[in-house]
């Protein structure tokens, strides 16, 4: 099917559906200056997932290498600071406000949905703005500014960076212990899993943005949503899991096409 013609199709399941859901990836943030985890150059050609995306593999890279754990936290920080909602972000805003888009189920923890004007996120692997305490679970979110600079400008005033020198420097909560950023590593529980299965189990229409599907439990979601019924519709520019899940595949990028599908149910 070529793209118009997807694009048509897609406009009109959304305006016909009773209930859209939204379950998006790392791509919908490309364009966003974010990089994405997979594509070639991403965050893990760059780093390793072993040694910088668990918990474990984190505090084993802190100490024989911890240049490497200074290098990733400059890096992330940086492109995390710069990033604002790109036009895909802000046409899910008004499917939100025209009544369509019911929840929005991300795998981004960079708050891009949200700062787009959309309240119904499930943040499905956490949010690098909110804290969470070492010690008793406490969270608190802190601004973007407030949490990132703090955080940057101290990392490259350690002279030198270890465990004890980076727990110095990391918020701290109401009961006085370190505070790390609420974010899922590989290994670590998700968040709200019962919610986002109810919520793809109940929808008519599935939209799949900018994931490559490899991640579970959350890769999951779209196929319950097939199962429970729903049209599964997925915008990606290049592969991903869904080959065969998704019925309608808009080859293209989100903050190009979503906002195309916005112009069409406003024009109908
Ligand atoms: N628009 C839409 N999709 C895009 C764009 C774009 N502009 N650019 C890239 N993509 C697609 C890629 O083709 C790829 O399929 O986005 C997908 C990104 O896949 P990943 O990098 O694997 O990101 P994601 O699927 O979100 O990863 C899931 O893995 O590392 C963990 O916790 C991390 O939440 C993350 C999870
Ligand atoms: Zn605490």
């Amino acid at each position: 099917m070529d793209l118009s013609a997807g694009i048509e199709r897609a406009a009109e399941a959304f305006q016909r559906t009773r209930k859209l859901v939204t379950f998006s990836g790392a791509g919908m943030s490309a364009e966003s200056g974010i990089p994405t985890f997979r594509d070639p150059g991403g965050i893990w050609d760059q780093f390793d997932p072993e040694e910088v995306g668990t918990g474990p593999g984190l505090l084993d890279t802190l100490s024989r290498t911890p240049e490497k754990i200074r290098a990733f936290a400059d890096q992330t920080i940086s492109v995390f600071l710069q990033a604002r909602p790109n036009p895909g972000h802000l046409a899910l805003g008004t499917l939100e406000q025209m009544g369509i888009l019911k929840f929005i189920i991300t795998q981004n923890v960079d708050n891009l949905h949200q700062e787009a004007g959309n309240k119904k996120v499930i943040e499905i692997h956490g949010n690098l703005f909110r804290q969470r305490c070492l010690a008793c679970g406490a969270k608190k979110s802190f601004g973007r500014e407030e949490f990132l600079t703090k955080f940057k400008t101290a990392l490259g005033e350690l002279a030198r960076v270890d465990l004890s020198s980076i727990m110095e420097i990391l918020p701290k909560c109401h009961c006085g212990s370190p505070m790390r950023p609420d974010v899922v590593m590989f290994g670590e529980a998700v968040q709200g899993l019962h919610e986002s299965f109810e919520e793809a189990g109940d929808c008519e229409v599935m939209l799949v943005l900018g994931t490559s599907g490899v991640v579970y439990p959350a890769a999951a979601l779209p196929q319950r949503a097939k199962e429970a019924g729903a049209t599964v519709i997925e915008i990606n520019p290049g592969e991903s899991a869904y080959f065969g899940v998704a019925d309608i595949r808009l080859h293209g990028k989100t903050g190009e096409i979503l906002p195309r599908i916005v112009e069409k149910i406003r024009n109908a």
